[in-house]
């Protein structure tokens, strides 16, 4: 019987990889685009780092992070909006683009990010929230000023309906109605989320225009790019309608008439054109339900965006009544949904792929089964998200594997949609306690508590009272704890980074083909990525032991989430959660 013992191997190998990584690569995936061969890292500003003791991140906080993130790797930081805002929705209702809010710094603070995050070969990447803006803007003072006045249009207005109420009956992404009525006008206006963050009309040329101009006023001060925001939303589906309710309150989500929509290529299209391309730009797409024969439009050699997130593992277990009735993914469903999104984007174009963001709950609490939060299992899931063809995008606090938070009163809760889900469950009957259990796993507040740097107080996010509390776990769960330490979360995400970057292999890990192996084994998710070498990434989603059969001999054992490996007979004995990169002979 052949057994063998990859201890030794995977060290040396892991050793290998980060020297490698260190030196100028000669790989050819060099000559490709600079975004293809890095990995995107997601800060939310708010929640990363405090340097002045008023309890909320800022962009000083970032600028002396870079040392930091330039370690783990990342060469693009997405920073969510920090432009001036009365920050009804967290910053994503901009009231002036071209100024930073207070809260967050100066713009003076913002060219040194840029500048300083430069130097080490990071780009800056910001949020463009175009769908609308805050009520508190300019243009919208103006717009609702009048029915005349050179803004009147820039926004979308209706009059009343023939009762006299809301022109139709769409209710907001935020909840309530999709309108709000403006007694000056004697109109309602349309807005897809919140009441203080009015839709733009995309229909009008001259918004077009402005908000072209304030991409590029950005890109020539030295912006890396733009992640955009919900663009999906920006064409509606023409003559508005009602439509049937599906819900009591007798509305219908505002989505149902987003999704009749054609034709919003043409508008990003013609923004690429004017702003992006002639830049030589990065840009990642928020981009929602894509119907597949629009991906090349998109993401494809001419596409729209560089990139964009893969959203197909969000909706599982979505249920249209709302987060109460929803359910939490399986293995399964997580692995066919991620395999479909694969096979879609193959030969078309890359997609981002992630575990959570701003606007989910932490992938580890979310993807894992109830309880499972061993750091064997949480290196398990990033591997294989990480391995996937496309863009890894990491959000802040994953790479050391951050938890969703406890909520010990609705009074804890800062995320409007987790305040207007938790008033759905209330109204369908569930108690104050079974409702707030029940939108607790989904809330975006999860994401949100601040980054956990150390054991010390405030998780040292701040030297101030925190904005939102910090997730109580820190103690066990911070960066001081696991940088430098070997078996750490970071530091299997640094030798994850570091092999994609290695100019061994890096043509394989960042280009190869995504090929689904054993795809009807419960329980295992494992995949070939096949460029000039092959390799086998595999992850067993289960608290048992089982083997794996092999398609071929081991060449070498190039990532391990534990400590050995035991290989006999043609097949891997996986232990719990084990999670492997092999490259086959
Ligand atoms: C996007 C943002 C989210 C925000 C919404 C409205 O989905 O990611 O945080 O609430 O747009 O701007
Ligand atoms: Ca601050």
């Amino acid at each position: 019987m052949k057994k063998r013992i990859y201890r030794i191997l995977a060290v040396l190998t892991a050793a290998c990889l980060l020297l490698a990584a260190s030196g100028a690569g000669a790989a050819k995936a060099e000559n490709e685009l600079w975004w293809k061969n890095t990995i995107a890292y997601e800060i939310y500003v708010r929640s990363f780092r405090d340097t002045n003791g008023d309890g909320i991140g800022d962009l000083k906080g970032i600028t002396q992070s870079l040392d930091y993130l330039k370690e783990l790797g990342a060469g693009a930081l997405w920073l969510t909006p920090c432009y001036a805002s009365p920050q009804e929705d967290n910053g994503y209702d901009i009231a002036n683009f071209y100024e930073i809010d207070p809260v967050y710094g100066t713009m003076a603070d913002m060219d040194e990010l840029i500048r300083e995050a430069g130097e080490r070969g990071i780009r800056i990447v910001m949020d463009l929230v175009f769908n609308h803006t805050s009520d508190a803007n300019p243009w919208f003072v103006e717009a609702r000023a009048g029915r005349n006045n050179e803004k009147s249009d820039w926004y979308i207005w209706r009059d009343p309906g023939e009762d006299g109420g809301a022109p139709t009956n769409w209710r907001s992404i935020f909840g309530g109605s999709a309108w709000e009525y403006d007694p000056i006008r004697g109109q309602y206006y349309l807005h897809t989320f919140l009441k203080q963050q009015p839709d733009l009309n995309w229909e009008n040329p001259e918004v077009r225009a402005e908000l072209y101009k304030m991409i590029n006023w950005w890109l020539d001060r030295g912006l890396g790019g733009f992640r955009i925001d919900a663009i999906i939303n920006i064409k509606k589906f023409l003559p508005f309608r009602d439509f049937p309710a599906d819900r009591e309150d007798g509305l219908c989500s505002i989505r149902r008439m987003l999704e009749k929509a054609q034709g919003v290529y043409l508008f990003l299209d013609e923004m690429a054109r004017e702003t992006f391309r002639p830049h030589d730009a990065f840009s990642v797409g928020e981009v929602f339900d894509e119907k597949e024969e629009d991906l090349p439009f998109i993401i494809g050699e001419n596409g729209c965006f560089s990139t964009m997130f893969d959203f197909s593992e969000k909706h599982i277990g979505a249920d249209p009544r709302g987060w109460y009735a929803s359910a939490l993914p399986t293995p399964e469903e997580y692995k066919a949904a991620v395999f479909a999104a694969q096979r879609r984007c193959a030969g078309v174009g890359f997609f981002s792929n992630i575990i959570e963001n701003h606007d989910e709950p932490r992938g580890v609490s979310h993807y894992l089964p109830a309880g499972e939060r061993s750091d064997a299992a949480k290196k398990m899931l990033g591997g294989l998200n990480f391995m996937l063809r496309g863009l890894p995008f990491l959000y802040q606090g994953q790479e050391i594997g951050m938890e969703n938070t406890v909520f010990d009163s609705i009074g804890d809760v800062d995320d409007i949609s987790t305040l207007d889900e938790y008033r759905v469950a209330l109204d369908a009957g569930l108690t104050e306690e079974q409702a707030l259990a029940a939108v607790a796993p989904f809330s975006r507040d999860n994401a949100r508590t601040p980054f956990q740097w150390s054991a010390e107080a405030n998780a040292g996010f701040t030297a101030g009272t925190p904005w939102m509390k910090v997730n109580p776990n820190y103690p066990r769960v911070n960066l001081a704890d696991q940088r430098g330490r070997p078996d750490s979360v970071y530091e299997f995400y640094r030798s994850l980074i570091a092999l994609r970057k290695s100019p061994d292999y890096a043509e394989t890990v960042v280009y190869g083909e995504t090929e689904p192996y054993l795809p009807e084994e419960k329980d295992l998710m494992a995949y070939f990525r096949r460029g000039d070498r092959t390799l086998l990434v595999a992850g067993n989603f289960r608290s048992e032991e089982r083997t794996m059969p092999l398609p071929g001999e081991i060449g070498a054992l190039l990532i391990n989430n534990l400590p050995e490996l035991s290989a006999a007979d043609g097949a891997v004995r996986m232990a719990p959660w084990q999670f492997l990169v092999l490259e086959l002979a």
